[in-house]
């Protein structure tokens, strides 16, 4: 987990702190630019009029051209007490009148158009400057010609104003971005005041209180909310379900184990050697339905869907059918039962867990043996349906109640008409080891009367070769 989702708080912060940081460096370059415009507007408005000024002192005398320099026009230049000054008087094709000779030429794309003045940054003296000039047209009988003046100045003064500019508006930003974050630590802190309520209610909770949360949430939060309300319904039910199967079972298992118990007391009590036999007859059965039961209880929890769907291996069912019928003919010829199989000779691949399979088919096949009759008929059958398998097994015994038909597959549920010892595993067994392998189990009308048609069907994710 990285550390933006560890939280939430941080991960705000970031997500507000960083974009504004963005936007404030932007707006910090905003600002330079704008100090900048702002202060060389103020400041050539003065250069200007330095160069104004000396242009106004500027006659033709003669044959000569004098300038008067009024000091005065360059002190109002002077008052930013650490910049320097300089001037420069000369005709308009760069012929030196008077000044600093040397002062930086008028970049060739300022053109002067006329009377308009030009503005320019230049360097002089290893100093950054800048430089402002004007021209003016003079003219007497003797000599016309222009006279171009320009009054530079070290950028000083103009670079401490931009940069208080733009660290008052750094200032500024920051102090937005300082509040932001603390909005942001103080805000969540209040915002997800509500679900520290809702944590505290439920740690107030006792262990089995599996009761739905029906605290006031904020929207934001309700489908969380409802999603864990949906969580602990179904762990209560399956809660519930467990709770009920246990205490089926213990019940079960309590009843053949007091008949043992009363059994082996009167077993020891007994001194008639076939009174006692009788009774430990009795005893055989009781210890028989027990293993029986161990045995079902076990089957079922090997038969709970796993994670992450059926496993095992491809195998024929054709085969494993045809070997657990035959196996359990000698036990259908013992009641009298004609127990057979039908279907086609082809294998039928499937994939799963084959001793799972083997246990769906033994319970079936177990319960026509258990069920019906001397003389009756009793049919394993298996075929390929439209992507799936379907195995039935039929009988022509005494059925089973319209009403009873989906009953049989609940846990422990045996019909009242029960003729044979069993503890009402067999069905669910079936059930769940076919749905735990995408299929599910029926007990299908039959158009007779009479007669029992159980349906599985099982989905077949491997191609019939
Ligand atoms: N072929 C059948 N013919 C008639 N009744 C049946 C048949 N198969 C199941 N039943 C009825 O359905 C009930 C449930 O069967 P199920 O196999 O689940 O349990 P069981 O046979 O009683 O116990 P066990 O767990 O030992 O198999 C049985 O008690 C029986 O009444
Ligand atoms: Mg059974």
């Amino acid at each position: 987990m990285s550390w933006r989702n560890r939280s939430l708080r941080r991960r705000l912060a970031f997500w507000i702190i960083v974009p504004l940081a963005f936007v404030s460096l932007f707006l910090l370059l905003d600002v330079r630019e704008n100090s900048r415009r702002a202060a060389n507007e103020v400041f050539d408005r003065v250069l200007l009029g330095s160069a104004l000024a000396i242009a106004e002192r500027v006659v033709i005398d003669g044959d000569e051209i004098v300038v008067d320099v009024p000091y005065v026009a360059l002190e109002m230049l002077t008052s930013a007490a650490q910049d320097r000054v300089f001037y420069q008087v000369s005709k308009s094709d760069r012929q030196f009148i008077t000044g600093y000779s040397d002062l930086p030429n008028i970049p060739d794309h300022l053109v002067v158009a006329g009377d308009q003045p030009v503005f320019y940054d230049a360097e002089y003296k290893g100093s950054q400057v800048r430089v402002g000039a004007v021209s003016r047209f003079l003219s007497s009988s003797r000599l016309s010609t222009r006279v171009t003046i320009k009054v530079a100045e070290t950028v000083g003064a103009r670079n401490a104003l931009i940069g208080e500019l733009i660290r008052d508006a750094a200032l500024r930003l920051s102090l937005i971005i300082i509040v932001a974050a603390m909005i942001v630590w103080f805000g969540l802190s209040r915002g997800l005041k509500p679900l520290e309520t809702l944590e505290q209610a439920i740690n107030r909770r006792n262990r089995e209180d599996l009761r739905p949360i029906e605290h006031e949430v904020p929207y934001e939060v309700r489908n969380l909310v409802a999603s864990i309300n949906q969580l602990m319904e179904r762990l209560a039910r399956s809660i519930g379900a467990m709770q009920r199967f246990t205490a089926n079972a213990a019940h079960q298992l309590r009843t053949p184990m007091a008949a043992i118990k009363t059994q082996t007391e009167l077993a020891l009590k007994e001194n008639d050697p076939a009174e006692t036999q009788k009774t430990l007859a009795h005893l055989h059965e009781s210890a028989e339905q027990t293993t029986r039961l161990i045995n079902q209880l076990m089957s079922l929890s090997r038969a709970a869907p796993t994670e992450g769907g059926p496993q095992g291996e491809e195998f024929d069912i054709r085969a494993l059918c045809v070997n657990v019928t035959r196996e359990m003919v000698p036990a259908a010829l013992a009641r009298n039962i004609d127990l057979g199989f039908e279907g086609s000779d082809e294998p039928i691949p499937l994939k799963g867990d084959r001793t799972l399979f083997e246990e769906l088919v033994k319970n079936l096949i177990d319960n026509t043996l258990s069920y019906c009759p001397s003389g009756t008929r009793s049919s394993v059958r298996l075929f390929n349906g439209s992507g799936e398998v379907i195995l039935e097994v039929e009988d022509d015994g005494p059925g089973i109640p319209a009403e009873e038909r989906e009953r049989v597959f609940e846990r422990f549920y045996r019909s009242d008409a029960s003729s044979a010892p069993g503890c009402g595993l067999g069905l669910s067994i079936v059930r769940e080891i076919a749905r735990s392998h995408d299929g599910d189990a029926i007990i299908v009308p039959r158009s007779e009367p009479g007669g029992t048609l159980v349906r599985v069907s099982l989905a077949q994710s491997v191609e019939a070769s």
